[in-house]
């Protein structure tokens, strides 16, 4: 058998809390503005003495306590992040100080998509053998990417991580039971983050004689949004890849336990489990507190709903995350 199942999860969250009540200071905003608009009322962000790969490290480790996992035993860590501290990736830094020291350890850009992503990549790893525990972690911290004067965009996002851990069944049979990913360029101009151009440098020179500039040293711009048009896209989007994946399971919507989707906005969750016909109560929802995490908030919404009780061993959970790039996709995976 070469089944792939989740046996834990585990998350982390920075310690400094920003409220509504906090960003109306220094930006033109305020509590009912935010709240009504979007659902969320506090946030995290990263303090001097964290990092995302602190965080995931915290993370990781609950998710391999939860399963009773050594970290030696880990043979594979995927973080999926865009907001990486090493533009060259920080998953082996996380695999250090987890003391994962046989894991092979890289990372997966998909912005708000990419745990979704790394759950199916994960997934195919243990189906193609040799791969027995693990670990998806879902990270961000777009608080070092945002206009923290742009009310349009810093009222939105915070900073997390959440983990999930895989592993090899003897049997045939998958927690992952049915996935449909998508992704589509021609949406970028509507959410990004890009290099800036960079043109004469203080390492520029001229070469051959010629009036070629050498690139400097580049810097990223704020994150850039068109809210109404992330808006439109992910409400007529998320419903069609999450019963295209419930398809792909055999299953129907009558069959989901929890439908957890990507913690953007209260609004954005209602009118998709509304197109889905799924009960509010079978809406996991903890955007009020964290804001939206990017790839760390299906992990972190994840885990807290298990360790308080809520989604329960043989559930059926519909994920779905989506964001810049355009990337989108759904993942239905069984407790
Ligand atoms: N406080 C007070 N007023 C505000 C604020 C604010 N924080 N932000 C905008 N406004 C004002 C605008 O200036 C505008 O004023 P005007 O009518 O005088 O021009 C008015 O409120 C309405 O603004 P809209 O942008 O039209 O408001 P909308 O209802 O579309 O809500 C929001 C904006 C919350 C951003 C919404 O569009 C949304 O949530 N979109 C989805 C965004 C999203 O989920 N992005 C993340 C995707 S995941 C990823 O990959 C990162």
């Amino acid at each position: 058998g070469r089944g792939s199942r989740l046996v834990g999860s585990g998350s982390a969250v920075p310690k400094h809390v920003i409220s509504n009540e906090e960003l109306s200071k220094f930006v033109d905003t305020s509590d009912e503005w935010i709240s009504l608009r979007t659902g969320i009322r506090n946030r995290r962000v990263l303090g001097e003495d964290e990092s995302l790969t602190t965080l995931s490290v915290d993370a990781s480790r609950k998710a391999l306590e939860m399963a009773n996992v050594k970290p030696e035993e880990v043979d594979l860590l995927l973080l999926c992040t865009s907001t990486p501290d090493d533009l060259f990736g920080s998953a082996p830094q996380v695999q250090k100080l987890l003391g994962c020291h046989n894991a092979l350890a890289f990372d997966l850009t998909a912005a708000c998509s990419g745990f979704v992503l790394g759950l199916v990549t994960a997934t195919r790893f243990i189906r193609g053998g040799g791969y027995k525990n693990v670990l998806v972690v879902g990270a961000d911290a777009l608080s070092r990417y945002v206009d923290w004067t742009d009310r349009g965009t810093c009222i939105l996002f915070g900073d997390a991580s959440g983990a999930l851990l895989l592993q090899a069944a003897t049997d045939d049979q998958d927690s992952l039971l049915g996935f449909d990913l998508r992704s589509d360029g021609n949406g970028h101009k509507h959410l990004h983050v890009t290099v800036d151009d960079v043109d004469s440098s203080p390492n520029g020179a001229e070469t051959n004689g010629s009036t070629f500039k050498l690139p400097g040293k580049a810097t990223y711009e704020c994150l850039q949004m068109n809210g109404k048009e992330v808006f439109k896209f992910a409400v007529r989007a998320v419903p069609q890849v999450v019963e295209g994946a419930l398809q792909e399971a055999g299953l129907t919507g009558d069959n989901v336990d929890w439908l957890l989707l990507h913690q953007a906005n209260q609004r954005i969750l209602d009118s998709v489990s509304d197109r889905l016909h799924i009960p509010s109560e079978k809406v996991i929802s903890n955007l009020a507190n964290y804001g939206n995490t990017s790839a760390a908030s299906i992990p972190l919404a994840l885990d807290e709903a298990v360790r308080s009780g809520k989604v329960k061993a043989g559930d059926v959970v519909a994920t779905a995350g989506f964001g810049a790039g355009l990337t989108w996709g759904s993942a239905i995976v069984r407790w």
